[in-house]
Order: structure tokens, then sequence, then C-alpha cells
């Protein structure tokens, strides 16, 4: 019931800050708990994370920025960087990655499923995601997703020397939480679950 619970309490936070009273050691042994137990399709492991903190943080919301700068019209800008500031003022970040050397090396393993590897893998990242975004709010912290991929891939992987098969998935950003999430919506559940008998 206490999973069920931090799944229900699981929420897009977009207030975050830098007054967390979680610990980094805490933070890093979570992610690395989740990369190691979420499953993925033939246990193929295909995820790849990377935990940036301070500086690194920083670093990557300042690529997306300069990024958007140069494709965001000038008087569309100031509303840009007033949401790319928000991500900023979060404690830190997680890039989601798929591997597909690791995919291209199960299509040929198994060639029968060569067609369902990258979905696999997809699935596997998502869940992966989850575990994470689930257990740091778990642990007070606020948490959201962003997808700036693929205008950002280049340059974050020339500043983390991200191996060229790693393809960029997601970015999450977390922090101290300074605005709840609002309400939200249900559709009915008796459209989106059947049970028998
Ligand atoms: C696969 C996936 C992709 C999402 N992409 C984004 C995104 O790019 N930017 C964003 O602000 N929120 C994104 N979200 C957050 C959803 O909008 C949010 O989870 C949904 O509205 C439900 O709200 P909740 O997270 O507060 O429960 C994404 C969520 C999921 C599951």
């Amino acid at each position: 019931m206490e999973f069920l619970a931090a799944v229900k309490n699981r929420r897009s936070i977009y207030g975050l800050g830098k007054d967390i009273s979680v610990s980094e050691e805490r933070i890093k042994e979570i992610v690395k708990e989740a990369v190691l137990h979420t499953p993925s399709a033939f246990n193929m492991q295909s995820a790849r994370v990377l935990l940036l903190f301070g500086e690194h943080h920083h670093k990557l919301w300042s690529i997306v920025k300069e990024t958007l700068r140069k494709i965001v019209k000038p008087e569309a800008f100031p509303k840009t960087e007033e949401k790319i500031n928000t991500f900023d003022a979060a404690y830190g970040s997680l890039l989601y990655f798929d591997d597909t050397a690791a995919v291209a090396s199960f299509q040929e393993q198994f060639p029968r499923y060569k067609e369902n590897f990258a979905m696999w893998a997809q699935h596997a990242n998502g869940m992966l995601q989850h575990v994470i975004w689930t257990a740091l709010e778990a642990e007070g912290l606020g948490v959201n997703i962003q997808h700036y991929n693929p205008i950002i891939d280049d340059e974050v992987k020339a500043t983390w020397g991200v191996p060229a098969s790693w393809q960029l998935i997601a970015q999450m950003p977390f922090g101290s939480i300074t605005e709840a999430a609002g309400d939200k919506e249900f559709a009915p559940i008796e459209e989106r679950l059947k049970i028998y008998p």
C-alpha cells in the first residue's frame, strides 16, 4: 500500500527550488537502485542515465536556453526563458538515454524480435523514469519531465562525453517544492479499466 500511495502522490511539479532536505548521497542511491532493478525486455538493460548536480545541472539548462534562443522568435523568447529558468531553479537534473548499441546487439542476437527491441527499450526507459520520479517524490522532492531532445542532443553529448550510440530520451529536473501541483482531471475509470467477471 505504501508503494501505491507513492504512485498516487507522484505529480508533475513545476515550482522547483534548491532548498532540499534529502542528501545527494540518498538521491544517488535511489537512482542507482532504480537503474539496477527496473526491468527490461530480455533483460536488455539499454537505459542510461546522467545524474547532474550543481554546475552540471545549470549547464544543462543553459544548453537548452541557448539552443532555444537561436530558434525561437525574439518576441516569444522572454516567455521561453522564463520557463527554462524554472527548470534551472531546481536542485538537479536527470538525463535519460537509450543505448542504441545495446538495442542493435539484441536485434542481432534475436532476429525474430528485431522490430520490437527499440520499442521495448522505450518501454523500459519509461518504467525507469516512473520509478525514479515516484521514488524522488516519496522523499519529498518535486519532479517534472521535459523533452528538449533532439535539439540539444549534440551539445549534451559533447559536454558530458556521452557515447554516440546513446539516444537522449528525456530530461527530469528535481528539487524542493515551491508550488504544489493543482487538481488533475481523471477520465472515467470504467472506460479505461475492464474487469471480468
Ligand atoms: C511520457 C510522458 C511525457 C511527458 N512529457 C512532458 C513534457 O515534455 N513536458 C512537460 O511539462 N510535461 C510532460 N509530461 C507530464 C504530463 O503532462 C503529466 O504527467 C500529466 O499531465 C499528468 O500530470 P501529473 O504528472 O501531475 O500526474 C509527460 C508525461 C509523460 C508520462
